[in-house]
């Protein structure tokens, strides 16, 4: 079977790690094909060096854009990759622009498509993302789904006979590589010692709103421990634009960091603050309480279970971040750390099926 990856962003490179691993152990050609959605070394290839996952066959090398532009660009270079390829499956992952893009380039050619980490719904219209979701899993043949939530998702939107749930795979890399960074306190900038907030910040709604992206970053700058904020690019763009300190107060503004500098960084945080969709995930398997900056989210067990709180009152984050600590906890929503291998097996029973 040969399985074709359309990645671009950061969060599918963690998750493309361990499907590059399952799909190599259970002998499965894979093809990679790199958007080039996110460019820079930090943003992309430390990534695919200390997850292990191999070099892309194909890199489109499109870049920043607009919205259309870059879809549309991603759009354009596809169609003769997959002619040469002519893959048994078209796999996207998550709900970026790469992920339409990879989706309706993969329809309209009838190569059949399947979806990792289908179902997800914030059922927030204004998001970008909700739309590159809800579209890609009406256009797949297959979903495939990280939780029994998203499962329902998927069934009150009339795709039962398409969905399959997997687990998360990002669980499978996270868990991983946990493990193998133990309790190393990783290195943070000078004057961080102690306890600290680890904050990222780089949706759309929040970074390209002025008076939000001033109210949330003025909160950070008034918590009581010192934060540190690791800038994705679009943040430290829209920042300087709007003339807003990202070093003001409590503010160690640091480059994005590596995939386990990162964990490690989690790990050993006091808290979490983020707008971010798998760090919310994370912090919850690594038990480290979360706080997000957005007015709903897709991962509802993490709120459930009382590790993640939307701060839907931004005057009031210092309190909502200074909360008491969440019960312990057992759930395992996400799975246990296998679910890449369940994919390539989904992948394989819809392929003999056909
Ligand atoms: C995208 C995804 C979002 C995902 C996020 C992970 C869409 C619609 N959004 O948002 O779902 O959570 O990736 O990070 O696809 N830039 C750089 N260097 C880079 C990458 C980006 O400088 O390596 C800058 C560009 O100027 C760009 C801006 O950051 O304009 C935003 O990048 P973009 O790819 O448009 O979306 P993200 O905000 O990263």
């Amino acid at each position: 079977m040969k399985i074709l990856s359309i990645v671009g962003a950061r969060p599918q490179f963690v998750k493309l790690a361990p499907i590059a691993h399952a799909a190599a152990a259970a002998g499965h050609e894979h093809v990679i094909v790199h958007t080039g959605q996110h460019y820079d070394v930090k943003m992309s290839d430390v990534f695919f060096e200390d997850l292990d996952i191999p070099t892309p066959n194909v890199h489109l090398g499109v870049g920043s854009g607009s919205h259309g532009v870059q879809t549309g660009a991603m759009l354009a270079a596809m169609d003769a990759v997959l002619e040469e390829h002519a893959p048994d499956w078209v796999l996207v992952y998550g709900d970026t622009n790469s992920t339409i893009a990879g989706a309706l380039s993969a329809v309209k050619l009838h190569f059949p498509l399947a979806h990792l980490e289908a179902g997800l719904r914030s059922f927030n219209r204004a998001m970008p993302e909700e739309h590159n979701r809800v579209l890609t899993d009406h256009a797949a043949d297959l979903c495939l789904a990280p939780t029994s939530v998203a499962m329902e998702h998927l069934a009150a939107e009339g795709l039962s006979a398409s969905s399959v749930l997997v687990g998360d795979v990002m669980t499978d890399v996270c868990l991983k590589v946990s493990e193998s960074v133990g309790d190393r306190r990783p290195a943070l900038p000078d004057g961080v010692d102690g306890d600290y907030v680890l904050s990222t910040i780089h949706r759309a709604e929040n970074t390209d709103d002025e008076t939000r992206l001033r109210a949330i970053i003025e909160g950070l700058a008034a918590l009581p421990y010192p934060v540190v904020l690791t800038a994705h690019p679009r943040l430290v763009a829209r920042a300087a634009h709007y003339g807003i300190d990202l070093r003001a107060g409590s503010l160690h503004t640091i480059e994005p960091l590596d995939y386990p500098a990162m964990v490690a960084a989690v790990k050993a945080a006091r808290a979490v603050v983020t707008d971010s969709g798998g760090l919310q995930k994370e912090a919850f398997l690594l038990r480290t309480p979360c706080t997000t900056v957005r007015t709903e989210t897709e991962w509802t067990e993490t709120i459930d279970l009382g590790w993640n709180v939307l701060a839907l009152d931004l005057d009031r984050l210092a309190e909502i971040v200074d909360r008491p600590a969440p019960a312990p906890t057992d759930a395992a929503p996400y799975g246990d750390g296998r679910a890449a291998e369940a994919t390539v097996q989904a992948l394989e029973k819809a392929h003999l099926a056909r």
